[in-house]
């Protein structure tokens, strides 16, 4: 039984293979070859943030392969009234075959992990996006083939869809610059761990240009998470320079592409034009959340 609390839960083969599964079973399921794998199990996820993009891929997914889910938002559970994690887990193990939860605290989630006899999915924390680093990785292969021999510029802010890249790159082994000013990097644990194993460079610079320059793939993400709603007027002066716009955009490689994880804030981390623009790929990027998760949880709740 495994969880997946963050990206360096899984091994380099477990990661190659969970890309190569999602990528087969989308190919799959789009020439009309579906399949009923998950039928009799049943998915709890467990919010307590907003979510549009992985609840909905989730459910999605879940009940494509023929199984059940049932959406838990934390204010309604006795959790919300003091009940512990602990017990939480044990109950919820008993009813269902796994748990996604998306949560303010990393610790929340391995808490639950600790407890749960049952795999839980990291669907958000304040340091990790697992599925999402995942996804977005897929949506590099598909698009370019091959990711070990690009660069990968990731802009703005060190925050925890940065950190599930960072593993990524630790694991699958591609160049990765991430520009973040300062006071905005990524966690130095984070870093310091992924660094030890990483194959190739991940580095931190302060010029989103140095970032870009020469990129094959630009990321970027809002300047203010869920939960740092009362900062957002400061990091919007901080960031302004960190905004991927059509300038910027020049820098890289002509067929970079961009992406997003979304939501995206229109005129802040990105422009109308680049978002909406042929590079864009931000559409696919969110399709593929579904496809991961399929074959994430085909594979550990049907093996
Ligand atoms: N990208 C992502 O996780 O989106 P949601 O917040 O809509 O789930
Ligand atoms: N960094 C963002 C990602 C949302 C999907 C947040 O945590 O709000």
């Amino acid at each position: 039984m495994k969880h997946i609390t963050r990206v360096f839960d899984l091994t380099k083969e477990e990661v190659e293979h969970l890309l190569k599964r999602a990528l087969r079973l989308k190919e799959d399921f789009k020439k009309g070859k579906e399949r009923k794998s998950l039928a009799g199990k049943i998915l709890a996820l467990l919010f307590e943030k907003h979510s549009t993009r992985t609840r909905v891929s989730f459910e999605a997914g879940m009940q494509k392969l023929g199984g059940g889910t049932i959406f838990l938002s934390k204010n309604d559970l006795q959790l919300d009234r003091g009940e512990p994690l602990k017990d939480t887990a044990r109950v919820l193990s008993r009813y269902v075959d796994a748990l996604v939860v998306r949560t303010y605290g990393q610790e929340i989630v391995n808490e639950l992990a600790r407890w749960a006899s049952i795999p839980v999915i990291n669907g958000l924390s304040d340091l990790h996006h697992p599925c999402q680093g995942m996804s977005d990785v897929m949506t590099v292969i598909e698009k370019k083939g091959d990711i070990t021999n690009l660069k990968i510029a990731w802009v703005g802010d060190g925050n925890n869809v940065a950190h599930s890249w960072i593993e990524m790159a630790a694991r699958i082994g591609f160049t990765l610059g991430l520009a973040c000013p300062e006071g905005y990097d990524p966690n130095p644990e984070i870093l310091t761990e992924a660094r030890q194993v990483a194959p190739k460079p991940i580095e931190i610079v302060r010029d989103p240009k140095d970032a870009v320059k020469d990129a094959d793939v630009i990321n970027t993400d809002v300047w203010a998470s869920m939960g740092q709603e009362e900062e957002a007027e400061q990091r919007k002066r901080i960031f302004a320079p960190y905004q991927v716009n059509r300038e910027l955009l020049k820098l890289a490689k002509p067929d970079a592409i961009v992406m997003h994880c979304l939501p995206a804030h229109r005129g802040e981390e990105i422009t109308e034009d680049v978002l909406e623009g042929p590079q864009s790929v931000v559409w696919d990027q969110a399709e593929n959340k579904m496809w991961l998760h399929m074959a994430l949880l085909e594979w550990l709740l049907a093996g």
